[in-house]
């Protein structure tokens, strides 16, 4: 049996830096009928962020912080945290690496999702090294965020075949149109296994 917090919804706060393909899924998702989630905040470290105009369009809470200072910037962030009472952080395409300082003080389970196989192609460029190394299979994981980089356990992951005349965009794509679909699965097995 799932229990809930107080008001029978899971408080999430999406983290982007871009586009926000994952973070729409995520909205989507969540605005299914009757969903436990509600997207409360959403951050970008970045103005320019495309999925800005839809987290606004949608009338979404979002705060733009800049990461001039770190601990200035995750400082704001806590704040924004507990004032909107989230119960569960979701990295989609957030690309600002959160300090140990800010993952203890912050005290939730924060999840990201990540375009390889981890543990294989940590970091950035996972298309292009997949591609060179020639490897016949690539995919995404959604996983929880440690100290270390891309190294939390992970809560699902999908393959994809890498065909011969694959490109970094025709991977690019085809990935994230299974990473879309996996976010909200991998945010579901995490609040089932937290409330
Ligand atoms: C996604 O491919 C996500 O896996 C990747 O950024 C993209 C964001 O797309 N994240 C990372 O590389 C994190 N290390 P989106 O803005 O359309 O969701």
């Amino acid at each position: 049996m799932v229990k809930f917090p107080g008001n029978n919804k899971i408080n999430l706060a999406i983290f982007i830096s871009g586009r926000g393909t994952n973070f729409k899924s995520i909205f989507n998702f969540s605005k299914k009928k009757n969903s436990i989630l509600k997207i409360n905040l959403v951050i970008s470290d970045n103005k320019y962020a495309k999925g800005l105009e839809f987290s606004k369009k949608k009338k979404i809470s979002t705060k733009v912080i800049k990461f001039v200072k770190k601990r200035d910037a995750e400082n704001k962030i806590l704040k924004l945290i507990k004032s909107n009472k989230i119960d569960l952080i979701c990295l989609a395409g957030f690309m600002k690496i959160l300090s140990e300082d800010f993952l203890e003080k912050c005290n939730l389970k924060i999840l990201n999702i990540h375009p390889s196989l981890l543990p294989k192609y940590k970091g950035l460029n996972t298309h292009m090294r997949v591609l060179k190394n020639k490897d016949k299979f690539s995919g995404c994981t959604v996983h929880l965020v440690n100290k270390n980089l891309d190294a939390g356990k992970i809560i699902l992951q999908r393959k994809v075949k890498v065909n011969k005349n694959d490109t970094i965009k025709s991977l690019e794509k085809k990935i994230l149109k299974i990473e879309n679909k996996i976010y909200p699965l991998a945010i579901m097995k995490t609040v089932k296994s937290i409330f």
